[in-house]
């Protein structure tokens, strides 16, 4: 195996921090022994085969090209070459990247690939549900309630809803979503329909959720179902109202990251083994960025979210959890690639398996 694809940019909100990514794991599949092959997707989903990654999003834009199938192996094809590609490594975010779909692609076209598989990836990218596994699985999370059909949704219901139930102030959040795109922290009654609307434009099923004063902890894990690598825990103290779009890309000073957060050892452990479980329970591949959140008065600790493509830069906290673990961006990379191999050929050999 020697060719990686290296497959980024993409149609999300998150498509200039996937170039930044995508520019770090070229070094780093590189220094792993690999011919990276740099393909950037558009935002309006034309895929570019790249001399090389460029970290600004318009200087990526070569020679269009496509993958197919072709004499029993997967080639990209442009005007200018036809060349071979063993491996897929996507760091596309959100819709079209991260939540299945480019996942099944490479299923179709029996190609390799890097991370968790289309169900995993799927069902993590839907907040509901993915919470509603969470649930099954007895993880702790926040409380929280579905809106279904958000266009239509009627704002003095959900504010009925809200009074009887988890109260003021809570987040209303597209299902659908990453970055904090669509997120709203609402205080009261008169924000309620404004919020929702907002959130209503990302999609149409939304996430309600009581808000509660918490700081927030994430773990690195990387692995096969069920055999589990798992870093330290770190900490983001946002300095904004909540971790909103504007404080994680617009804002420099919006957080400052810790690899280390204060907590007790126990609560590490307790962190590290839900992590592990949660992972497990949505039967994760690969590699992903667990958050978590801590009420600051209660010493509670929730589940927030399982990120399947987390951010890939120098100075992401999964490249960097796992640095601090003893573990550097080859060496995880490296690793990564390996599962993803071994994951294709366990597949393989389960579907040669039934067809016998
Ligand atoms: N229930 C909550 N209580 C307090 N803060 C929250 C809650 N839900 C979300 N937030 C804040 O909003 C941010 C984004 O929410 P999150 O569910 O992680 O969405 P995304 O998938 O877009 O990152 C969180 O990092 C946190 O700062
Ligand atoms: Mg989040």
């Amino acid at each position: 195996m020697k060719t990686v694809a290296l497959i980024y940019g993409g149609e999300s909100g998150e498509h200039d921090v996937s170039c930044v990514s995508a520019a770090y794991l070229e070094e780093t599949i590189t220094a792993a022994g690999y011919t990276t092959i740099p393909i950037y997707i558009s935002r309006k989903g034309e895929w570019h085969r790249q001399p090389r990654v460029a970290k600004i999003a318009s200087d990526n834009r070569h020679n269009p090209s496509s993958l197919l199938q072709k004499d029993g192996r997967v080639v990209l094809r442009s005007a200018e070459e036809e060349v071979g590609i063993d491996f897929a490594f996507p760091i596309v975010h959100g819709t079209a990247g991260e939540d299945g779909a480019l996942q099944g692609f490479f299923e179709v076209l029996g190609l390799p690939y890097a991370g968790s598989g289309v169900a995993t990836s799927a069902v993590c990218m839907d907040k509901a549900l993915m919470r509603a596994l969470f649930a099954v699985n007895k993880i702790p999370q926040v409380e929280y309630f579905v809106i279904a059909d958000a266009e239509s949704a009627e704002s003095e219901k959900i504010h009925a809803r809200i009074e009887s139930s988890i109260g003021y102030p809570v987040f209303i959040k597209p299902c659908n979503m990453g970055s904090s795109v669509g997120v709203h922290k609402v205080s009261g009654r008169e924000a309620l329909a404004k919020a929702i609307a907002d959130a209503a434009r990302f999609d149409d099923h939304l996430l309600c959720e009581q808000g509660l004063p918490v700081r927030e902890l994430e773990i690195a894990i990387a692995g096969n179902f069920p055999d589990y690598l798992i870093s330290g825990v770190g900490e983001i103290k946002v300095n904004h109202e909540f971790y909103s779009y504007e404080a994680k890309y617009i804002d420099p000073n919006g957080a400052d990251l810790f690899l280390e957060a204060p907590i007790e050892p126990a609560l590490r452990e307790e962190i590290q083994r839900l992590a592990k479980g949660a992972y497990a329970a949505v039967r994760g591949d690969g590699f992903a960025r667990i958050d978590f959140f801590l009420h600051k008065e209660t010493g509670k600790l929730f589940l927030n979210e399982i990120n399947t493509l987390p951010g890939f830069t120098p100075i992401s906290m999964f490249p960097q959890l796992f640095k601090a673990a003893g573990v550097d961006g080859p060496a995880i990379t490296r690793k990564i690639i390996e599962w993803g191999k071994a994951r294709c050929d366990r597949l393989k050999r389960l579907r040669a398996a039934s067809r016998a």
